[in-house]
């Protein structure tokens, strides 16, 4: 299926327009619902949920309400981070833009994000996560892509394997665009 994605400002346009679509929004939201019975299963109660800005806060906002259905209860709080990418090729460093507010220490935690692509970004917050003492982290990732991996980190959860490929969609962006789609696409050069 591939849908042309018309804009308003011609201007500020990339060369590519067109996205074709890997997740429907149907496809992702039966299997958000299937990942937070996995989640529920896995008894993190107390958990503290912190979703990886700016990327994953459509799958959080969805996952957690499934979690709800799922019998959970989450406290929710977020972090931003910023990894460096050129020619949408991760270069190697994390910030944080913005900080969680909780104290972490002595929680059960569940990082979401929404690619794990080169591991950094994912590994960077558990590694900081972890040196603010929480009792356990778990990470759930609505992508993981097929890349060999910079750092050895792989997420417990997962609602899609996915190939080698830039994503937009469904709260993932290419400058700061397609983040509204409210399915996972992939662009294409026509
Ligand atoms: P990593 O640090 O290389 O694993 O990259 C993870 C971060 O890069 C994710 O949190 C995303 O924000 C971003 N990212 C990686 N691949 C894509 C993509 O295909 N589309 C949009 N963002 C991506
Ligand atoms: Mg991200």
């Amino acid at each position: 299926m591939k849908e042309t994605v018309t804009r308003s400002n011609p201007a500020a346009a990339p060369a590519s327009d067109s996205v074709e679509v890997i997740y429907t929004a149907e496809a992702i939201a039966a299997r958000v619902d299937e990942l937070a019975k996995e989640i529920a299963s896995a008894r993190l109660e107390p958990l503290l949920v912190i979703a990886v800005l700016k990327g994953s806060f459509v799958f959080a906002a969805d996952l957690i309400r499934a979690l709800n259905r799922a019998g959970l209860e989450p406290e929710v709080d977020f972090i931003t981070l910023s990894s460096y990418r050129k020619n949408r090729i991760s270069q190697g460093s994390v910030d944080i833009l913005r900080d969680v507010e909780m104290d972490v220490a002595g929680r059960n935690v569940l990082l979401i994000d929404d690619v794990l692509d080169s591991g950094r970004t994912l590994a960077f917050a558990k590694d900081l996560i972890s040196a603010r003492g929480a009792r356990s982290i778990k990470t759930c990732v609505l992508l993981a892509k097929a890349t060999r991996r910079a750092v050895n980190v792989e997420a417990d959860f997962r609602a899609f394997d996915c190939p080698e490929t830039f994503v937009v969609g469904y709260g993932m962006d290419v400058a700061h665009r397609f983040r509204e789609l409210p399915y996972v696409g992939r662009l294409t050069d026509d």
